[in-house]
């Protein structure tokens, strides 16, 4: 649960779906990447929501729009005061926290746990999503009524992992699946040609430039998606005139930045424009920006090059005047000039943290402005998680791939859409005990594609998966042609896998020239048995 208290010795406190989602995303991160010690907090989360589901409340009930009820009181029950509600981006975060750790648990051998616990849960939010994305909403901030980038972008990213974590455990999401494509194109009103307008289909005067659009980035940061800008990923031209927009419009405007000019880290707060305590920087505003350039960073590595394009071009130009237009390639000295001096940028924001944070390492929501005192709520959940993620991904430690690149294609023709899908009052909420991987040998699952290929080309499965590349295509695994025959073009590899894990792939193709060719269709979906020591073969054919 996230407590938020407004001010020091009071005592209301709340807990807020979309903080708690955020946070408990960290947690099952967490957990997954080794902190076992987490289990039972992420099972008491996961409880709660399944009850919160079912608490009618000022926005509706379970079918009737209560989803999107911004917080609750800690006992479980509806606040009722007056409050900017509905904020529509609390069920795409909490079933974006679900399935990540329902993908864990169908990668050892829980996929009961998943269908019956996590499902009908995330299967309500995810409905609620595709029903409503098209509604107007309030923002992360609760002020303004229209419709919100980061609301937008993180429903595209709940719907995508929805349709694919449905097919994972055997059952479908139609809505999911028909309903992201319009969501991703609908996200592409947000950019004015400068920067992405945070709140947009409302009138409140503001410039727009927002906190809000970097936590979009970097909250559908996605490893496996290169610098795709139709997402906003955090390396992309879009995403860094963004940036740089947004910061730039604190530089003046807070005392405590004097002297941090462009091209230099500065505190930064929810948007200029804002007056609540007087508008001052926060603490989650700061570390996102540190984040997304951490994210940037990692991925030109993976890359093995840094882009810039027109639109992208003064953001870099902070760091090298004379740079222009064009492809650096790691080793260069320009590459090498640039993401030094963007990692010393990126620190500099994870500095200002740190100067204002007091000795007790206490996190508060805000800090003044003039003398950078804590401010507004203390000890805010959500500072603590910022600080955190910005941490993982400062030391290159990232989530799990959300599946942007097969979801990254943009409709010719935008339309205004939803689809009614399925609510159900979540009743399974006891998690069996001592359920954990079978302890036994893995199995062996043999891939065999044909296609013709010509010398020179290879073949490669990847998937979400780690031994998979987790859909990196410079990560897939190499396939083997010593079989291939011209009248049976057959790549085969065989990999081992732990009883019951289920997994999604596809098959791609390296070109003579380095390019990458992908077979054509959805995600491919495979389950290994439960039983011990199996060895299957999977034969399929290269879709065209
Ligand atoms: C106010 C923030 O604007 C909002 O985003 C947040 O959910 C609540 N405080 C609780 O932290």
């Amino acid at each position: 649960m996230t407590n938020y208290n407004e001010d020091k010795g009071n005592t209301d406190c709340f807990s807020w779906t979309r903080d708690s989602a955020l946070t408990f995303k960290l947690i099952v991160d967490s957990f997954i990447a080794g902190d076992k010690s987490l289990e039972p907090i992420i099972k008491n989360y996961i409880v709660a929501q399944a009850n919160l589901q079912t608490v009618s409340n000022p926005s509706g009930g379970l079918s009737t729009g209560g989803l999107a009820e911004p917080k609750f009181n800690l006992d479980e029950t509806a606040f009722t005061g007056s409050w900017g509600r509905p904020q529509r981006d609390g069920p795409a975060l909490r079933a974006t926290a679900l399935i990540a750790y329902g993908r864990y648990l169908l990668a050892n051998g829980q996929s009961s746990v998943a269908s019956n616990i996590l499902w009908p849960i995330i299967s309500n939010d995810l409905s609620y999503v595709m029903g409503n994305w098209n509604q107007t909403t309030f923002d992360l901030w609760e002020e303004v009524k229209g419709s919100s980038f980061f609301t937008t972008a993180v429903q595209h990213r709940a719907l995508v992992e929805g349709a694919s974590f449905a097919t994972l455990i055997g059952q479908s999401c139609p809505g999911c699946t028909s309903q992201a494509p319009q969501v991703l194109c609908f996200l592409q009103s947000y950019w004015n040609g400068n920067y992405i307008v945070a709140n947009i289909n409302q009138n409140n005067g503001r410039s727009g430039k927002d906190s809000n659009t970097i936590l979009g980035s970097i909250h559908t940061f996605d490893t496996a998606a290169g610098c795709d800008a139709s997402t906003f990923q955090p390396c992309s031209d879009k995403a860094l005139a963004n940036l740089k927009a947004y910061v730039d419009s604190f530089r003046s405007i807070y005392g405590i930045n004097s002297g941090r000019g462009e091209g230099q880290a500065a505190a930064v707060g929810r948007y200029p424009e804002d007056v609540y305590y007087n508008g001052n920087p926060w603490y989650i505003s700061t570390a996102a920006v540190a984040e997304q350039l951490y994210d940037a960073l990692y991925q030109w590595n993976k890359i093995g090059s840094i882009t810039i394009t027109p639109i992208s071009l003064a953001f870099f130009q902070d760091f090298q005047p004379s740079v222009t237009t064009g492809t650096y390639k790691s080793g260069s000295s320009t590459y090498s000039s640039l993401s030094s001096a963007i990692k010393t940028y990126a620190d500099g924001f994870m500095t200002i943290v740190q100067q204002y944070t007091p000795a007790n390492g206490s996190i508060s929501e805000q800090f003044d402005r003039n003398t950078g005192a804590q401010l507004s709520a203390y000890d805010l959940t959500w500072s603590f998680a910022a600080f955190l993620t910005a941490g993982n991904a400062r030391a290159n430690t990232f989530p799990a791939s959300w599946g942007e690149p097969s979801a990254n294609s943009i409709p010719s023709q935008c339309i205004a859409t939803s689809f009614a899908g399925p609510y159900a009052t979540p009743t399974a909420t006891v998690f069996p005990t001592g359920t954990s991987t079978p302890n036994c040998s893995p199995n062996t699952v043999t891939f065999d594609v044909t296609k013709s290929t010509v010398y020179g080309e290879n073949l490669y499965v990847v998937g979400n998966q780690s031994s998979l590349g987790e859909w990196s295509t410079t990560a897939g695994v190499k396939m083997d042609a010593n079989r291939y025959t011209s009248s049976n073009p057959q790549w085969e590899t065989t990999m081992t896998f732990a009883p019951g894990v289920a997994f999604e792939y596809k098959y791609y193709k390296t070109n003579t020239d380095g390019s990458v060719t992908w077979e054509n269709g959805g995600n491919r979906v495979f389950k290994v048995g439960q039983q011990c020591a199996g060895a299957v073969s999977q034969t399929d054919a290269w879709q065209s």
